[in-house]
């Protein structure tokens, strides 16, 4: 009986302790499992976690494009009411010094963790050593931040996807899988400095090529190299400019050379190639080219109504900034933040572990459910 007592005892001891040992998930952390490991380059704050009144920074790039206004506002919030204090920054007009001394004030007012979109990727090695020092991880928000070692972890969508989907929309749109063709199209990325190009115009050309090297399309200015379809500053008025030089170039217009296609990595691009098309070559609704973006932009959805842009890529901020709070959350507990990605971003110091969120195609077909459904915006807004 003694024996059976004592026996009692030591499981009920055991299963006692195996239960201690399990740490409690952090609050507000994703219940996505993270595929694969990652290393734990991530540096324990102590005394974080909501509740305290721990400082984030968030460096955004500009307030001159509507996302990063959004991606902003949303990151705010959402750090507030996991009750953090919120250290929120704009880097004017994509301006890199501003955006490196932004930085440096933020690890000197006392900020536990960064989250930074980064203006230029590869220019933010001196604060970012400063953040290192100082024990502050950091999180490489949306662009990835290059040659630096102290990007703890990187969260976006799924670049590559986006230029994917670009690419293949152009594809099914103009049935090249059963159409002869050939079809012209002219190719648009963004700023050569974001790190993002290299995967939207890779991701696209990887479906596009092929029919490139078929001769299915066509691109008749001959600008298929990454650099001459880049847009410094992702800005409309320079992506407007040149496509008016390809239009003179080329005649495109609807009684001129035929333009079926136009590839843009983003509606800030697509916006200047919209006025392009219509000012300069005079397309209308009724013969518009194909014509690719991404963020569903206010401004793209109003031109995509009217039939002047045919598809968008949507990219739920709400969503990036919900995985970037449970990331912050659980660096600051000391716990492994949800990544699903461990091969893709090499930032040039290695791989840096990744969430990457899920981008959908966005058009006149399914932007009600996408996105004023869903609360995005309200239907007021793209009037
Ligand atoms: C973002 C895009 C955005 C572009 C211009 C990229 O890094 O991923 O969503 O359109 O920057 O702001």
């Amino acid at each position: 009986m003694k024996k059976l007592l004592i026996l009692m005892l030591a499981i009920v001891m055991v299963v006692g302790l195996a239960s201690c040992g399990k740490e409690a998930p952090a609050a507000g952390s994703s219940s996505t499992a993270a595929a694969g490991s990652s290393e734990d380059n991530s540096a324990a704050v102590t005394g974080g976690g909501s509740g305290d009144t721990v400082k984030v920074g968030v460096s955004m790039p500009t307030k001159s494009l509507q996302r990063w206004n959004q991606d902003g506002d949303n990151m705010k919030k959402e750090l507030e009411a996991a009750g953090y204090e919120v250290d929120l920054q704009y880097a004017g007009d994509n301006e890199v010094p501003l955006q490196v001394t932004q930085i440096e004030d933020m690890i000197s007012g006392g900020c536990k963790v960064l989250v930074i979109a980064a203006v230029d990727g590869s220019q933010l090695g001196s604060p970012l050593a400063q953040a290192k020092e100082a024990g502050i991880p950091v999180i490489a928000y949306d662009r990835l931040i290059m040659n630096s070692d102290a990007v703890s972890y990187y969260a976006t969508f799924d670049n590559t996807k986006v230029g994917e989907m670009q690419a293949q929309y152009i594809v099914d749109a103009l049935g090249l899988e059963t159409n002869k063709g050939p079809f012209n199209i002219e190719l648009f990325t963004g700023d050569p400095a974001d790190n993002n190009v290299n995967f939207f115009f890779g991701g696209a050309m990887s479906v596009l090529q092929p029919y490139i090297d078929d001769g299915v399309l066509v691109v008749p200015s001959g600008q298929t190299e990454q650099a001459q379809a880049s847009t410094e500053g992702w800005n409309t008025e320079k992506s407007q400019a040149r496509m008016e030089n390809l239009i003179s170039a080329q005649k495109y217009g609807p009684s001129g050379t035929k333009l079926d296609a136009v590839l843009s990595s983003n509606d800030s691009v697509a916006q200047g190639i919209t006025n392009a098309l219509v000012t300069s070559a005079g397309y209308t609704a009724e013969n518009f080219p194909i014509l690719t973006g991404q963020d569903c932009d206010v401004a793209s959805m109003k031109n995509m109504l009217k039939g002047l842009q045919t598809v968008s890529i949507f990219k739920d901020t709400r969503t990036l900034a919900s995985q970037v709070v449970t990331m912050v959350d659980a660096i600051l507990k000391g716990t492994e933040p949800s990544i699903n990605d461990t091969a893709t971003y090499d930032n040039g110091t290695g791989i840096i572990p990744s969430f990457l969120c899920d981008p959908v195609v966005c058009t006149i077909d399914n932007y009600k459910a996408l996105l004023i459904d869903s609360g995005y915006y309200t239907e007021d807004q793209l009037q």
